[in-house]
């Protein structure tokens, strides 16, 4: 699945391309299913481009059978069901990916359902847990909770013992939110989040995950505890904004920004790693899930992309291929 041109969803087309093949260290996948990311949205309208020497087929993750394993691989064999952390490519019938890249499915995941995985979980653990190394009893505010990396960040942060706060559009968002451990759930379209948040804790916010960006910036710094982290992975309310550096300076806060797709392959694999240890063990035995909107086949990727595009979904969209 490429892009005809830059565009809204009508662009995207299923073009013949040649099949991938495993350098050293690769594996490919044969692909049972992909999921929707807003970067996928993003690069589809032209402003999001795979990074240099990376496919341009569509997909930031999937889950399939291995079907060829390169030189110098050792843990994974042919035949094996698995999912990956994909730079791009995941919108094919085969994707070829660094072993490193690659989980197990965990217990009790179906095939295509491990699809909503590996993007939300390495997003998640590496920004909330391994960068701003939430403690159990903090307080956690992360934007968007019905989303599809909203829905991880919950879940995982409240199976770890963090107090969950999220923003949602909607008073069934806020219910699903509620159902998957968050404590607070603020209606952002009516109420003001720094005051419900400061209600919840008068101390703050001790990690925010925000992807809203300048709109929120000023906001999230002043919902911030003392010595709290703000860390930012999206931009959907804007890029640019002032930011008054005494007001974080007093909270003695931290401000992260980072982006999981450029990492280099040892970057991407170190948080596999990771997220093996530490989330897999809580998808095995049901404390997180994957929260799945809808499955679609690939025919119909242009109705998923407009699903995703409206945020009339909770959790994750996957296409089948
Ligand atoms: N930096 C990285 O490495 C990285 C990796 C993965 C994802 N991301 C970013 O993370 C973000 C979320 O990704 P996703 O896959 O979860 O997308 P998604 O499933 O489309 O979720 C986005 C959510 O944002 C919410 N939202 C929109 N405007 C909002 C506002 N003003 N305040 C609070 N929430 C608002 C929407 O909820 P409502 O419908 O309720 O408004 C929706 O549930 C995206 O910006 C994506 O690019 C970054």
């Amino acid at each position: 699945m490429l892009c005809r041109e830059a565009g809204s969803p009508e662009v995207l087309e299923v073009r013949d391309v040649p099949d991938p093949t495993a350098g050293p260290g690769e594996v490919v996948v044969d692909v049972a299913a992909t999921a929707i990311n807003q970067a996928d949205l993003q690069q589809r309208r032209g402003v999001y481009p795979p990074p240099p020497g990376a496919s341009d087929v569509l997909g930031l993750e999937c889950s399939g059978t291995i079907s060829a394993v390169g030189d110098g691989v050792e843990r994974w064999q042919v035949g094996d069901e698995v999912c990956a952390l994909l730079v791009s490519g995941g919108y094919a019938d085969k994707v070829v990916v660094p072993a490193g890249q690659v989980l197990p499915i965990p217990p009790g995941v179906s095939l295509v359902d491990a699809a909503a995985l590996p993007e939300a979980a390495c997003t998640v653990w590496s920004n909330v847990f391994m960068i701003a190394a939430l403690r159990p009893g903090e307080t956690f505010l992360v934007h968007g909770g019905g989303g599809g990396i909203g829905t991880m960040a919950i879940q995982l942060a409240h199976a770890l013992g963090a107090k969950v706060a999220t923003t949602v559009g909607s008073e069934d968002k806020a219910e699903t939110c509620r159902q998957l451990g968050a404590d607070l759930a603020v209606n952002y379209r009516e109420q003001d989040f720094v005051e419900e948040v400061r209600r919840f804790d008068d101390s703050g916010a001790d990690v925010v995950l925000d992807h809203i960006g300048a709109k929120y910036l000023a906001r999230n710094v002043d919902v911030l505890a003392i010595e709290g982290r703000l860390v930012m992975i999206g931009m959907m309310g804007g890029r640019k904004a002032e930011l008054d550096l005494g007001a974080l300076m007093g909270k003695r806060g931290a401000l992260i920004a980072t982006l999981l797709r450029p990492r280099p392959p040892e970057g991407k694999a170190a948080i596999v790693a990771s997220v093996e240890e530490n989330v897999w063990p809580l998808v095995a035995d049901g404390t997180v899930r994957p929260i799945i909107h809808t499955t679609v086949p690939l025919s119909e990727v242009s109705r998923a992309h407009q699903i995703v595009e409206e945020s009339s979904h909770v959790g994750k969209v996957l296409i089948t291929t």
